[in-house]
């Protein structure tokens, strides 16, 4: 960091620690090539134009993400189409996906929530048999892994965050990664004012932005990225002492394992709720009553399914002009009408997340936590709003 500050080069044209976190980044996760850009929600919108997604296309996204997902669709001219999740894993539920493709289809998202893989097999076929291509929201999801191999390029293209949240952060960042050069190489011009490698400096040739990363972000993130792996293997490790210790207790759920995922992230480590496991107690009850015993890292998550935003409930999207797919999309989806109950009880009664930093604690401290949880129960009547 300080030898960025001593070298000159503050930004990322003519350093070298972004070039050198993008190759970084990119090997770790398995990929050829990765595309540093100023945020998740900035990778996710220009990996749809990159990967040929336009004005009018409908988009599939989960309901149960953060609006981004389905934003940054939007914001190009596209159409997301809410699909509901998988009451077992919190991820696209692909049965329900293939509901909802038309021909208007183009792409399909799946978001590896929490740090979870999404199943990519079912995925994969669904994309195969209907020509879509696949945009992984890979937010959440540093180091997780599908069979082996790391997400982001499993399909055509994957967008990351570095933003302040996250297991891997430089307080906002992003990263689009991929394996098809031609894919990569528009990533990179969409990213830099349409300029491309051999081109003039002043000479643009797409329609792209100025969104790339500093110097001093890039430093930050590989330094983060070299501490990554110690950290990734005691969250799974907490993770699973964490799981075992919940197994007893009735009304808490974890989302069920799958073999196929070889590495979660744990960005977000689930657990179902049941309220009537304990004696009735809401879910915003028991999560009041988890940080008053000193749970600070316990959550609701999202309170509203994606397609309950006001955003996306209100004219326009909240702005003075048509959204860019009027007149090219003939019907587009009335969100208003949109109830997803998987994602619904997911945000109102459900879904509690502990988060990552939780995981980054003690065994002693993930006894802890099954054991505060166990006294909610055993006190539900004494809980107060
Ligand atoms: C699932 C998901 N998608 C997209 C984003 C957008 O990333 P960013 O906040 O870096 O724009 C986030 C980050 O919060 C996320 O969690």
């Amino acid at each position: 960091m300080q030898a960025v500050v001593t070298s000159g080069q503050w930004g990322s044209i003519h350093g070298t620690e972004v070039q050198q976190f993008e190759k970084e980044f990119a090997a770790y996760q398995d990929a050829a090539h990765g595309i540093a850009v100023v945020n998740g929600t900035v990778a996710l919108k220009l990996a749809l134009t990159a990967a040929g997604v336009g004005v009018g296309d409908e988009v599939i996204v989960p309901g149960y993400t953060f609006v981004a997902t389905a934003t940054a669709a939007l914001e190009i001219g596209a159409v997301p189409v809410f699909a509901d999740i998988d009451p077992y894993t919190y991820t696209l539920d692909a049965e329900h996906a293939a509901a909802c493709i038309t021909p208007r289809t183009r792409a399909i998202v799946p978001v590896h929530l929490g740090g979870r893989p999404a199943d990519m097999d079912a995925i994969a076929n669904l994309a195969a048999q209907h020509d879509l291509v696949i945009i992984e929201d890979a937010a959440q999801a540093w180091g997780a892994a599908w069979q082996g191999t790391r997400v982001g390029a499993l399909g055509d293209i994957g967008g990351f965050s570095f933003q302040a949240s996250k297991n891997i952060t430089a307080g906002e960042g992003g990263m689009m990664l991929c394996n098809d050069p031609a894919i990569g190489a528009l990533s990179r011009s969409l990213s830099d004012c349409g300029r491309q490698p051999d081109g003039l400096w002043y000479a643009h040739y797409v329609l792209g932005g100025n969104y790339r990363l500093s110097e001093f972000q890039g430093a930050i993130l590989r330094v983060q990225l070299r501490r990554y792996p110690q950290h990734l293997q005691q969250r799974q490790a907490n993770a699973a002492h964490l799981e075992r210790g919940l197994a007893e207790i009735e009304g808490i759920t974890t989302p069920c394992p799958d073999a196929r995922i070889t590495a979660n992230a744990y960005h977000i480590f689930f657990v179902q709720y049941r309220a009537e496991a304990f004696g009735g107690v809401s879910k915003a009850q028991f999560i009041k009553a988890l940080q008053a015993e000193g749970f600070q890292g316990v959550h609701g998550g999202y309170s509203l399914p994606a397609y309950r935003q006001p955003v996306m409930q209100a004219a326009n999207f909240g702005l003075s002009t048509p959204p860019l797919f009027h007149g090219v999309h003939p019907e587009p989806p009335d969100y208003s009408a949109v109830a997803l109950p998987v994602t619904d009880r997911a945000c109102s009664d459900e879904a509690v997340w502990i988060r990552q930093n939780m995981l980054l604690g003690e065994r002693q401290d993930m006894d802890d936590i099954a054991e505060a949880i166990l006294k909610i129960q055993q006190y539900s009547d004494e809980v107060q709003e």
